[in-house]
């Protein structure tokens, strides 16, 4: 395995003379490569559109070597575009982390970017809280700071179609930029409308290695950092069932070992895994494209004589090996596939009906089929592919255009370096749903973990490239803190992290403050995880009240939110001291139904307190 490369900063060399071109900088904060996608995708159709500019793609984090230069080269800036997707609780991508805080931090500089006329376009999920924190912020403090925002921030939704939402903002943005950037002599150069080209990697066919040669990466993985752009191999020490047999579905206990990496964690951050394709997967996508699995390829980005590839949206390359790597490791094939990676099917297709219909699901006019076809049935990729059999991509298509890279899946840590310093503990609930189209749709990374060997049983282990992300998931630096934590199911998985730190701390003879969890699931003879566990927890004082509910033991559903109801005067005594409330698991359903249990217990706690007051003042007024 080699994982992705940093992505290449494609900066258009700066012409030493003023050449009189306009300059354009379109920066992005990427995490899955979404962000910088657009960022490329403007750039390219921009400069079909404008010849008398020059566009430059950068990532936040490699323009500036510090916060002096942020501010020294943006003062030059006359017209910036920024890309921003935000992540978890309104946090910014990793390569936009540096930027934001300082940008965010030095909101009262003043006017001093009255040069720069500014567009945002975030990237978002509707679902969560934040939604589009990032981009909204950044938009406003530009404003802020004298900038002119010639287009309103565009709000991407990755709930819906992102790229509908992309297209609609590009489409305000192109009459803004032609008055900025364009002569009135050249007014009528573009008259039809652009249309992008389907990026292509150049790929070298190699002879058939005798083996495969084993890029894993060793233990150690010879940089200073691990991270996602350079894991460290972990192998997987333990592996255990979490459900009984009684249950239906599953929950896997994974460890991986992290001795002698260089890895480290804080209790709270999340492990990243580069997962695997099952074999099964593999072998439905070789047959698709038709192609042999032992083909021995490499891809690239240039051309032989090492000019770049036209088309500047590419993916970075990996490293040669056989398609069947390539597809077990870097392929997306099980996603619904993005309106581009239809185009590209679609000018590979040899039937003209195949390539009529994709085009038509990626116009404008095809969006409602799109919505209900691909996303609403959640027509996977390889799906598409079987029923559009004509379309034959070629490989350097298809990695570049067609299927996306896989992407790590991160997960709460659930155990604590104090207890476990070379382990990473990993709790996983199995994605296993029937889509509407009858697919029997497995979650890529929970069912390689169902299935990963441990070294417990076989030296031949499982091991995955992993990283560690830091979170701001993090218990109260004074322990004596009171912490109110809500966990159903793997909502759990953070706070047996927080209890493990917990039960160290005390062994340490710290003091602790008090502490209650309320967890859930459905039946406790089928999926009442980590229960011994618990219960010595509480024996030990690392956890003062455990509070459980059972959904579907009674003839009622009983949720944790139910039984926060039950607690109220405690949590409300908790909160009077300062305590700190934490909430994991499902942001759809859970998070938002505790949210609102949280807002009546405050509600009801503080009409009491008031109208015990009344009476008390009454009293005292009529005594
Ligand atoms: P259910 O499956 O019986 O509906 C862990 O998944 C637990 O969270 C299960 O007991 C599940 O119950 C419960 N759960 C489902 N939806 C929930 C919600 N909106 N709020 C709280 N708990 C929920």
């Amino acid at each position: 395995f080699e994982p992705p490369k940093p992505p290449a900063v494609r900066e258009e060399p700066e012409p030493e003379v003023d050449d009189g071109k306009k300059k354009v900088a379109i920066f992005f904060g990427t995490q899955t490569g979404t962000a910088e996608g657009f960022a490329k995708a403007m750039a390219e159709e921009a400069k079909a559109r404008y010849e008398k500019a020059v566009f430059k793609v950068v990532d936040l984090d490699d323009y500036a070597a510090d916060d002096e230069e942020y501010e020294e080269k943006l003062k030059k800036e006359n017209l910036a575009f920024f890309f921003l997707a935000t992540y978890g609780d309104g946090e910014p991508t990793d390569n936009a982390a540096r930027f934001y805080k300082w940008f965010y931090e030095g909101k009262e500089r003043g006017e001093w970017l009255q040069n720069l006329q500014y567009g945002v376009f975030g990237l978002g999920n509707r679902q969560y809280e934040h939604f589009n924190k990032v981009a909204k912020v950044v938009d406003e403090v530009f404003a802020e700071q004298g900038g002119k925002r010639i287009v309103p921030v565009g709000l991407g939704d990755d709930d819906q179609c992102i790229e509908d939402d992309f297209t609609a903002w590009r489409e305000l943005l192109w009459p803004e930029l032609d008055q900025l950037l364009r002569d009135e002599d050249d007014a009528t150069t573009v008259s039809t409308p652009y249309t992008a080209a389907v990026p292509e990697y150049r790929v070298v066919f190699h002879e058939p290695a005798n083996a495969e040669v084993d890029r894993s990466l060793s233990n150690a993985n010879g940089h200073a950092i691990v991270d996602a752009q350079h894991p460290c191999r972990a192998n997987v020490a333990l592996r255990k069932e979490l459900h009984t047999p009684e249950s239906d579905r599953s929950c896997t206990h994974l460890e991986f070992d992290i001795a002698g990496t260089g890895l480290t964690y804080e209790t709270g951050d999340h492990v990243g895994v580069y997962c695997e394709n099952l074999i099964e997967t593999v072998e439905e996508a070789l047959n698709l494209l038709g192609l042999s699995p032992d083909t021995y390829f490499s891809i690239h980005t240039d051309n032989e004589d090492g000019t770049p590839l036209g088309g500047s949206s590419l993916p970075p390359p990996f490293s040669p090996c056989t398609l069947r790597s390539a597809l077990t490791r870097y392929a997306d094939v099980l996603s619904s596939p993005k309106k581009s990676a239809l185009l590209a099917l679609a000018a590979h297709a040899s039937d003209p009906a195949d390539a009529d219909r994709l085009r038509h699901l990626a116009s404008p006019a095809g969006k409602d089929e799109y919505a209900q076809y691909i996303i609403a049935s959640q027509r996977s990729l390889l799906e598409v592919m079987a029923e559009f059999p004509s379309s034959k991509p070629p490989l350097g298509v298809f990695f570049a255009a067609v299927a996306p890279r896989l992407q790590p899946r991160y997960y709460s840590i659930s155990s604590s370096p104090r207890m476990a310093p070379s382990r990473i503990h990993v709790t996983c609930a199995l994605v296993l749903d029937k889509t509407a189209t009858g697919r029997i749709h497995k979650g890529v990374c929970s069912t390689w973990m169902k299935n990963a060997v441990p070294l417990s049983k076989s030296n031949e282990c499982s091991w995955a490239p992993i990283f560690v992300r830091q979170s701001n998931f993090k218990l109260p630096t004074d322990a004596k803190v009171p912490i109110i934590m809500i966990g159903p199911g793997t909502g759990f998985a953070p706070f047996r992290g927080f209890l493990q730190e917990r039960f160290a701390l005390k062994e340490d003879g710290t003091e602790l403050g008090t502490s209650i969890l309320f967890f859930g699931c459905r039946n406790r003879r089928m999926d009442y995880i980590y229960e011994e566990e618990l219960n010595n927890f509480v024996e030990s004082g690392a956890l003062s009240e455990l509070v459980v509910a059972f959904s579907r033991e009674g003839p009622t559903k009983e949720y944790v939110q139910h039984k926060m109801m039950e607690k109220a005067s405690d949590i409300w005594n908790m909160l009077s001291q300062g305590a700190y409330i934490y909430v994991c698991g499902d942001a759809k359903g859970m998070a938002r139904d505790v949210h609102r249990a949280l807002h009546t217990i405050v509600q009801e706690q503080v009409n009491d307190i008031f109208s015990y007051s009344l009476v008390t003042h009454n009293k005292r007024k009529s005594n």
